[in-house]
């Protein structure tokens, strides 16, 4: 087979970012690979872009996919370069952006291999990944209260309970806390955190969704649970096999789950969802007030 284009002509309004586990989409024609850079430096990865017919049309429409952690994973969440990946992927078009990641259960209901789509989150990152576009003279503020996107998660959310009977387990709402990482919490910060009603845990969602706020791309997260972190009294403490071994058992279904999405954001009927209109409304008055 030729090799991928390395241009791509058209611009390529939905993507999505694969975290751990999450490296490919089987059943998408990859057409090209973008080697974009960035004022903020290169991605973690190419962006490949695929071919996905369209429900609607039949017409190929375009996904870009960007590997979060990198091709062979070697940025540990600290290190994720999020300014250049969020920069490539407007560069090329992007308003819709569906981010995979693994997390650790806060809650007992929210059982390893379910999926939780996060409402809300609480930052415990350390203020050590460069967070804002906004600096060097350039001042701005954007509304963040809500991070996610509510009419992207309604998308996400039917989709997932479309998948029930192939058993994809969902939780349709949750407080995702995101910690720094690299190591995982203790005892007492994973026990705090559950006092505070928070349903998961990562260390990816930030600032990957406060820069893509800031870029005007709809932001969704979706999770899947790998682990109770190490508050639960009967299930062994998280660990990277832990994670692991669960991505892999359930990664069929993590990838049915967003080719499912895939098939319906790229539906005619939400065009106005995906090129990110609505955002733009929300935010024309967030932005440079200097
Ligand atoms: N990713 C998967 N499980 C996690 C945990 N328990 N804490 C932080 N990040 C995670």
């Amino acid at each position: 087979m030729a090799n991928p284009a390395t241009t791509y002509p058209d611009p390529v309004q939905i993507a999505v970012i694969g975290g751990t586990g999450l490296r490919e989409l089987p059943g998408f024609t990859q057409v090209a690979t973008l080697s974009v850079e960035t004022p903020w430096g290169r991605p973690s990865s190419p962006i490949a872009i695929l071919h996905h017919p369209s429900p609607s049309s039949g017409k190929p429409i375009p996904i870009a996919f960007l590997s979060r952690h990198g091709l062979h994973h070697e940025y540990a969440p600290h290190e994720v370069p999020s300014r250049a990946n969020i920069a490539a992927l407007r560069s090329i078009g992007v308003r819709t952006l569906i981010a995979f990641s693994a997390v650790g259960s806060l809650q007992e209901e929210i059982r390893p291999r379910d999926f939780l789509i996060p409402d809300q989150i609480i930052d415990r990152t350390k203020g050590v990944r460069p967070w804002t576009f906004f600096d060097g003279g350039m001042v701005g503020h954007v509304g963040f209260a809500n991070p996610f996107d509510a009419a992207v998660s309604a998308i996400v959310s039917k989709c997932g309970h479309s998948l029930e009977g192939d058993g994809v387990k969902l939780h349709d709402s949750g407080t995702l806390v995101c910690m720094e990482g690299p190591q995982f919490s203790t005892r007492a910060e994973s026990n705090l955190y559950r006092s505070w009603g928070a349903s998961v845990i990562n260390m990816s969602a930030l600032p990957e969704a406060k820069l893509a706020r800031e870029a005007e791309i709809s932001y969704q997260m979706i999770c899947m649970a790998t682990d109770y972190d190490c508050w639960h009294s009967t299930s062994e403490s998280v660990s990277v096999e832990l994670v692991m071994s669960h991505m892999k058992a359930n990664s069929g279904n993590a990838r049915r789950f967003v080719g499912a999405v895939l098939d319906e954001l790229s539906k005619d009927e939400h065009a106005d969802v995906v090129s990110g209109g609505r955002l733009r409304e929300q935010s024309k008055y967030a932005t440079a007030m200097t």
